[in-house]
């Protein structure tokens, strides 16, 4: 865990984001894992096994790769970041290796994690067997329908999924049933999938993610003898990017470039544009954007991308982009679906539906910058989004 350049305030805030807006039990867990992850953070053992495991069990680091056809095709030079190589196919095994690395030093017995696409809970429920944790993971019922191969993968890694039956059946419901577990458990330890959720979620995501801003940093400069003039990563809740970003934060002339799921269009209930389309306001126990329904409540969220149709997004992109330090844009579903053929067919690689948002949004700079060099966080592999675009193609959905 290389040092990240910036870190929340004592009560968790990153300028008026962030902070923990809970009730007084789930504070108690809270303070504990807080002051938990400070004793781990700044012990070298600690440091060593969370590596030693990102390398012989993840398989870091992952390289990147320089997309020939696409570079000639649009003009720019596209680079990859390959998280899509990591074992069990993104990057969502960093955070999962640190925090359950945290919660067996807490002595804790079992996990509890929520999950979207599935790859944080696949990723959960991997290193749960691992580390000798039991293992929950709540997932809404439209995502256990889209993603049929992740909950399959993550009851034979031996987890228990437990199904989210209220509201919109999606990532927001799954949050809420694995919090309300964890307030009740004093053997359980939440492990929260994106650098969201009340302090110090967000920064624990980002320490244990700054792994790929790290590695792309070094990578990129030994390959072109450069630093990009752009940095780009899909954002969910928002913990791909921020891994991303740290790496660049100090890098001025980098433009740091979050996409968002743009969905459908910009009606309400048609994309989850957190940071482009929301305003400020509390969920899940954090300050940041959010899209809102009428009466200022978490809004309905639309993505084509289950890792992404999350009303809220991490509190440090809320401070980014206030700054102005990155820039947020909105991806639709079908720019989305384009990059994700185009990658797979010009150069050999089936990228997850999130991923493809991030590509697609390169893509278009491309043709606005030529000759600019852009880094792609490519966060994961399309496996698990491939019965899904079977079922849009067959349906003529595709065009
Ligand atoms: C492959 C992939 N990329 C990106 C995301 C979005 O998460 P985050 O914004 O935390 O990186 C997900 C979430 O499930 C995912 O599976």
């Amino acid at each position: 865990m290389v040092q990240s350049t910036t870190k929340p305030d004592s009560q968790g805030f990153f300028g008026a984001y962030g902070g923990q807006y809970v009730p007084e039990a789930l504070k108690q867990r809270l303070d504990e894992v807080t002051r938990a992850f400070e004793a781990a953070e700044a012990d070298p053992a600690f440091q060593k096994e969370f590596e030693d495991l990102c390398t012989h069990y993840a398989g870091r680091p992952s390289p990147i790769f320089h997309c020939n056809n696409l570079s000639r095709a649009f003009g720019a030079e596209i680079w990859l970041k390959r998280e899509d190589l990591n074992h069990l196919g993104a990057h969502k095994i960093n955070n999962t290796l640190g925090q359950c690395l945290l919660a067996k030093r807490m002595g804790k017995t079992r996990v509890i994690a929520e999950t979207g696409a599935g790859q944080h809970g696949v990723a959960t429920a991997a290193t749960a067997a691992l580390m000798g944790l039991a293992c929950t993971i709540c997932m809404g019922e439209v995502d256990v329908e889209r993603q049929k191969l992740n909950v399959t993968r993550m009851e034979m890694l031996g987890a228990k999924v437990q199904v989210a039956t209220k509201g919109q059946k999606t990532l927001k419901e799954a949050v809420d049933d694995a919090l309300a577990q964890w307030i009740d458990d004093d053997e359980m330890f939440y492990v929260l999938g994106s650098a969201v959720g009340p302090h110090p979620y967000p920064y624990m995501v980002k320490r244990f993610q700054s792994v790929i801003g790290t590695e792309a940093r070094s990578q990129i400069l030994s390959e072109t003898g450069r630093l990009p003039d752009a940095c780009l990563a899909c954002v969910g809740g928002g913990s791909n990017a921020i891994g991303l970003f740290s790496g660049f934060f100090n890098d001025a002339a980098v433009r740091l470039i979050g996409v968002e799921p743009g969905g459908r269009g910009d009606g309400y209930g048609q994309h989850a544009a957190s940071l482009c389309l929301g305003e400020p306001g509390v969920m899940h126990g954090f300050n940041s954007y959010m899209v809102k329904n009428a009466q200022g409540d978490p809004g309905e969220v639309y993505s084509i991308s289950a890792g992404l149709d999350y009303p809220s997004v991490g509190p440090e992109h809320a401070q980014l982009k206030d700054t102005g330090r990155a820039e947020y844009v909105r991806v639709t579903d079908k720019e989305a679906l384009d990059a994700f053929f185009l990658l797979s067919r010009k150069e050999g690689i089936i990228p997850a539906l999130e991923s493809s948002h991030a590509l697609a949004q390169a893509l278009k700079m491309a043709k606005e910058l030529p000759g600019s060099l852009l880094l792609v966080n490519l966060s994961g592999r399309g496996d698990k989004d491939v019965s899904q675009v079977q079922q849009l193609l067959a349906s003529g959905a595709l065009g």
